[in-house]
């Protein structure tokens, strides 16, 4: 019993106190017991970004972010990313078990067949500029579905989220290669329900005028497995977002929404978009020292570099060098991939990143692929959010089922003013002195 319970002596009180702890953790409703008095409204913990707060717990994937180990329901990524289709490994996430042949099978059908877009959906994107950021278009177009689905709203009927589920995963390639066409003013090419997931999207992005279009096989593979290593990370700031935006029973459709726009920051997904920039602003692998040098002056941050669980190598960026090698073999050699080599050598035997435990993320060396493969820096973080979908309805799925979740509701300390009488405007000139904190 004594490792469950934690005590807890009050200085200000002389009061002790024996809480429980929760799974290794501290319940900070516990905390409010903790008083001065009748009065007092009892402890709270303050922790700004999350650093050190658990808020759920979930059997989805586990990190241990010091040994550089990632695993889906149990299962290795490595394992994951050598044996399996990406679909089979969303429908673990989803589910957490892997399918038989039958399930998955019907898994399979049910996201082939929710491929398309209403024709009213395709008209909507044709509304956005023609220099829209494929992002904001894949953002808004997303939120617009909810308006499609309005069953959607059902969000404790599971065969509805079920429903859901499927149109989420089935059309967000499809918006993903819409938002590409509308970009380069391409017109739209339908679903091809003959082929596989990754291949269907290549299909919707780059065929032409020919009858069929065939995706390179190793290049459909190393798609699919960049859709396996980014198919879920538990509790980032986008699955926060999910689970918070669907705490208050909002559809699916907008929680993937805002799920997506939490991942277009440059600290989040869009850092993918950013390391090409930097690799470019860098321009030749002579350059990289002096750039490296910059950053530990302060100027800007190593994009993609870096991460708030991983103190090691990030196993997806492992994977995914791996897979970059397969896309160079067939599009040849790319400079851009010589720089990044550099900058992570000089990185990794640099005090500044030794120190701080600063190690190539899953968006360092993607990037890099992305655009071997022909896709543009503005489309990477689409190419994220696509498989991080899955991530964020199995996030989604586990938090309404969760009898202790409720509406996301944090605390806060207030620092403003204390209570003050209305000033008239016309005796409004003196400036009032700043609260004191
Ligand atoms: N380049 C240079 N210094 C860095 C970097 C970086 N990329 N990342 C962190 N640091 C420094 C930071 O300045 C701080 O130094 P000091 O202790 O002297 O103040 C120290 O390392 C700790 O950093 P932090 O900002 O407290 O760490 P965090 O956990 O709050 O941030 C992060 C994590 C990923 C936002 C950050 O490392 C970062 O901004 N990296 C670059 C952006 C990036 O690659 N993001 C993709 C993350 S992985 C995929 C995803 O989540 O979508």
């Amino acid at each position: 019993m004594e490792d469950k319970v934690i005590s807890i002596a009050d200085r200000r009180t002389q009061a002790t106190y024996e809480l429980p702890l929760h799974k290794g953790a501290l319940r900070a409703m516990d905390l409010r017991q903790i008083k001065t008095g009748p009065d007092d409204f009892g402890l709270m913990t303050y922790d700004p970004a999350f650093m050190n707060t658990a808020s759920c717990e979930s059997a989805i994937t586990f990190i241990d972010g010091d040994r550089g180990i990632l695993r889906y329901r149990g299962y290795p990524i490595e394992q994951l990313a050598e044996k399996c289709t990406f679909l089979e490994v969303a429908y673990l996430v989803l589910f957490g078990e892997l399918p038989t042949s039958a399930e998955l099978a019907d898994w399979v059908d049910q996201i082939t067949h929710h491929t398309m877009l209403h024709e009213t959906t395709k008209k909507f994107l044709e509304g956005f500029r023609y220099d829209a950021h494929p992002m904001g278009m894949f953002i808004s177009t997303v939120a617009a579905l909810s308006t499609v689905y309005p069953g959607a709203r059902n969000v404790h009927d599971a065969e509805a989220r079920k429903l859901q589920i499927y149109r989420l995963i089935g059309k967000v390639p499809t918006i993903a290669a819409y938002t590409y066409r509308h970009s380069r003013g391409f017109p739209y090419v339908y679903p091809d329900n003959d082929l596989s997931y990754p291949e269907n999207f290549m299909n919707m992005l780059w065929k032409m005028a020919e009858p069929k279009y065939q995706a390179h096989p190793h290049l459909a593979k190393a798609l699919d497995v960049l859709f396996i290593l980014h198919a879920d990370h538990e509790q980032n700031c986008s699955a926060n977002v999910m689970r918070a935006v669907g705490s208050s029973l909002a559809d699916p459709f907008v929680c993937t929404a805002a799920a997506a726009a939490a991942l277009s920051g440059p600290l989040h997904g869009g850092a993918n978009e950013e390391v090409l920039k930097m690799i470019d602003e860098i321009g030749s692998k002579d350059r990289v020292p002096a750039y490296v040098e910059s950053v530990k002056a302060g100027h800007g941050k190593l994009m993609g570099f870096g991460h708030r669980i991983y103190k090691n190598y990030d196993p997806r960026a492992r994977i995914i060098k791996w897979a970059a090698d397969r896309v160079f073999e067939v599009t040849g050699g790319n400079p851009k991939l010589e720089i990044a080599l550099e900058l992570e050598r000089i990185a990794l035997q640099d005090e500044y990143f030794v120190k701080r435990k600063l190690y190539p993320n899953v968006d360092f060396y993607s990037g890099i692929m992305y655009q071997a493969m022909g896709f543009k820096p503005e489309m990477f973080t689409v190419l994220f959010a696509i498989p991080r979908t899955v991530g964020w309805l199995a996030q989604w799925q586990e938090m309404l089922a969760d009898p202790e979740q409720k509406i996301a509701r944090p605390r806060q300390i207030y620092t403003g003013h204390e209570a003050r009488d209305f000033v008239p405007i016309e005796k409004r000139g003196v400036k009032a002195a700043p609260p004191t904190r």
